[in-house]
């Protein structure tokens, strides 16, 4: 199969009127740090032809984004035959315009007469869950290669149970461990139900291997200070942790969602024991951060155990950051993708991106990141795409509509999009690269 170019977007952060989900209903109630709330977003919902429009005109030849289970089932067990038939008009049109789509099930969002039952960490999310999964597979399955079962569940476990920065935001060790558990069987009921249902394939990819996966948050640790014992220690924690143990979890190695001593670890999920359950890694990668104990408080976005004295820090002096203040490490890509390669799995790169309002940044950003992924492939990694955070700029979760990742920026007075100098750049890096099969050959 050729190689991959891809953006990627979620529903959430660009379709707008996204009313029924636990987000919605968080931002109303001020939860957002500019005060914003989604709104409109981007209004994709409507503009989705353009913006599948612009991406096509990259020379893309794939597209990831997720189906808004919110607008399937605002009910429970209500379903939208709307929705369905938006979401299939969408897959139409990628399939006119040459993109496969890559389709994530569960991109953070939750709807909210499940969030009100306490969401992820209610004992019939995974059921719940599996019943959207079946509808989309019955709506569209036979038509799409590519599957996210979940997106980065590891920063939504933490983000809604240990950082705060996610809905419900309830801080607790003990639900933190259940989410995790939870998420995990939510993700190999979708796996097994997929490998199951979808049996007839059609349309321009259905000769391509049925592939699912997840799309994993993978962060550069390195020690605030390496000669300080406590910051390697902790550092190899969050390695652990964050990057390891959800990989270890569906290759059917181990499963750790906890540490000893610090955080309890949540009861086994037998279905995911000895057995792997991903096709493929998606490697979403972002980052550096910088574990610390103690002294260097000062620079921690957040203390994540309250009353011990560790932080993470996102960023040192010396670094060149994002709007967002994240360190841009390219090389952290090329350390993270010879890591997740040692389980023996493809990988894509499901996202990667930087928020530069002003795209001075960005397209050095793009070729760098760029580089280690042809440098890894050329040394023998089996990375199969590369997808693009993000299409155009859009909701960016708790920080709102400030950070702008887009490849084509958004007026969100009145929804024009303008593409950035960056998305002519991501064009001819493509078509350099072109050629076999995608190499990347004319990155090195
Ligand atoms: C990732 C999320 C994505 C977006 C980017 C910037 O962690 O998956 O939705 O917010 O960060």
């Amino acid at each position: 199969m050729k190689f991959l170019w891809g953006v990627a977007t979620s529903s959430h952060q660009i379709e707008g009127g996204n009313i029924h989900n636990d987000w919605w209903a968080w931002e109303q109630a001020g939860n957002i740090e500019t005060g914003e709330i989604s709104g409109q977003a981007t209004d994709h919902w409507s503009r989705y032809e353009e913006d599948l429009a612009n991406a096509a005109s990259l020379g893309l030849n794939s597209y990831r984004f997720s189906i808004e289970w919110s607008r399937c089932e605002p009910q429970e067990g209500k379903w939208d035959a709307v929705a369905f038939q938006w979401y299939t008009k969408l897959v139409t049109l990628c399939e006119s315009h040459g993109l496969m789509p890559m389709v994530t099930l569960h991109h953070f969002t939750l709807p909210k007469w499940l969030a009100e039952k306490g969401g992820i960490t209610h004992p019939h999310f995974p059921d719940r869950f599996a019943g959207f999964v079946r509808k989309v597979i019955s709506h569209l399955g036979s038509r799409i290669p590519l599957w996210c079962t979940l997106n980065e569940p590891n920063a939504l476990a933490i983000g809604a149970y240990m950082g705060g920065f996610m809905p419900p935001a309830q801080i607790s060790s003990r639900k933190l461990g259940v989410a995790h558990r939870m998420l995990l069987k939510a993700h190999v009921k979708a796996y097994d139900l997929i490998h199951e249902k979808v049996v007839e394939r059609e349309g321009p990819w259905s000769s391509v291997p049925l592939s699912v996966g997840f799309a994993h948050n993978l962060i550069d640790f390195q020690p605030f200070n390496a000669r300080r014992l406590r910051d390697r220690l902790l550092t190899h924690f969050c390695r652990r942790y964050y990057n390891q143990a959800w990989l270890d979890a569906v290759t059917g190695r181990k499963q750790h969602f906890g540490i000893r001593g610090l955080l309890p670890a949540p009861k086994q999920v037998w279905s995911a024991r000895g057995r792997k359950t991903v096709d493929f890694i998606g490697v979403n990668y972002y980052m550096r951060a910088y574990p610390f104990w103690g002294a260097q408080k000062e620079q921690a976005e957040y203390t994540p155990f309250n009353g011990l004295p560790i932080g993470l820090a996102f960023q040192k002096k010396e670094d060149t950051v994002s709007d967002l203040g994240w360190a841009i490490h390219p090389e952290g890509l090329g350390r993270i993708l010879r890591f997740a390669s040692g389980y023996g799995i493809p990988l894509y790169i499901t996202e990667n991106g930087i928020a530069d309002a002003s795209d001075v940044l960005r397209r050095e950003y793009l070729e760098s990141h760029l580089r280690e992924v042809a440098a890894a492939k050329t040394s023998g990694l089996d990375i199969r795409g590369y997808f693009h955070w993000s299409l155009l700029d859009n909701f960016e979760w708790k920080k709102g509509f400030a950070p702008r990742f887009g490849l084509w920026e958004v007026d969100y007075a009145t929804f024009e999009r303008r593409p950035r100098q960056s998305a002519e750049r991501y064009a001819q890096l493509i078509r350099q690269n072109e050629s076999d099969d995608g190499i990347l050959a004319g990155l090195l």
